[in-house]
């Protein structure tokens, strides 16, 4: 199908100063930075955007204060692009394009959905090998610790749907995403392509209140997951959940507080499928969402469990 992942995110937020230092300390590299806009790229050039709340050009978020605006998703190329775009004509969507060039539509949460030729690097990221009884995969070399994260990708995002049944049409039927696990009625995992990471996006269902759950961001190992959030913690960022584990996508977890709007995550080792891989239905459960999870992080500086009670009401379960 045409899409290959996401090729940026934009942020609408009230305090673009505050917005910078929580992405300085993320890992994200600075590409610009002025009054009305900031820039950040991950390794594969994937675009993380914060323009001001107050800018009247500003694509309209889908719930009060900060929050994901656009989410850009980029096409393998030119030609998957145009029959994407045909399909959105034939079913009566006439998109629009911007003033670089990029086609968006709005999706039936009213999130701006902005598609291109994907700008993105292809990487290739190695995870630390693991060792096991009779089966040395890493010899006469250390396991890293890791001081901070560099995210490798924006690797996906989760929605809030007020209509479930038409967010799951849009993007399964129009966008062309493939589902790879579902809670039939309450939430599916997408991805992008037949071939490629479980998830590059997941809704929920929440009827009368669409929103952003978070934003993901792919790094190399659970090392690097772990590191790199007790990086964020040493530097005062608040855990909301994490670090833990999801049974479903396999994908080790550790999710942040932040002044962009919804939490964001570091995540590693989540499963890749193809077309042999056997999409599953679940029934909601907390203990899907998490094989195990710390619900207050880790502190920075004993490197203890912080305690915490998860009451965040985002419907871990
Ligand atoms: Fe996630």
């Amino acid at each position: 199908m045409s899409f290959t992942g996401i090729d940026a995110v934009t942020f609408g937020v009230s305090d673009l100063a505050e917005a910078k230092r929580f992405l300085d300390d993320w890992g994200t590299s600075l590409v610009s930075a002025t009054e009305e806009r900031l820039a950040y790229t991950t390794k594969d050039g994937g675009e993380v955007v914060v323009r001001p709340l107050s800018d009247p050009t500003l694509p309209k978020g889908i719930e009060p204060g900060n929050t994901v605006v656009q989410v850009v998703w980029g096409a393998a190329d030119e030609a998957s692009l145009d029959a994407t775009i045909a399909r959105f004509m034939a079913a009566g969507i006439e998109p629009c394009f911007d003033e670089e060039g990029k086609a968006w539509v709005v999706d039936p949460n009213g999130l701006s959905v902005a598609m291109r030729v994907s700008q993105r690097r292809k990487i290739s990221v190695t995870p630390t090998p693991a060792n096991g009884p009779g089966a040395p995969n890493r010899i006469d070399q250390r396991s890293p610790v890791y001081d901070h994260a560099e995210p490798a990708k924006i690797g996906h995002v989760v929605l809030f749907a007020n209509d479930f049944a038409a967010m799951r049409a849009f993007y399964t039927e129009l966008m062309g995403f493939t589902i790879s696990d579902e809670y039939p009625g309450h939430g599916v995992f997408l991805r992008c392509q037949v071939r490629g990471e479980h998830h590059n996006l997941f809704i929920l269902n929440r009827p009368g209140k669409p929103g952003v759950n978070h934003v993901a961001f792919t790094v190399s190992d659970i090392h690097e997951v772990i590191g790199g959030g007790i990086a964020m913690s040493k530097k005062g960022w608040k855990t909301e959940i994490g670090p833990g584990r999801h049974p479903i996508s396999s994908a080790y977890f550790w999710y942040f507080h932040n002044p962009l709007g919804a939490p964001v995550e570091y995540y590693a080792d989540d499963d890749y499928c193809t077309e042999a891989w056997k999409a599953e239905t679940f029934v909601r459960k907390p203990e899907l969402f998490a094989e195990w999870a710390i619900a207050g992080g880790i502190d920075g500086t004993t490197r203890r469990q912080v305690v915490a009670i998860d009451n965040s009401g985002r419907g871990h379960a």
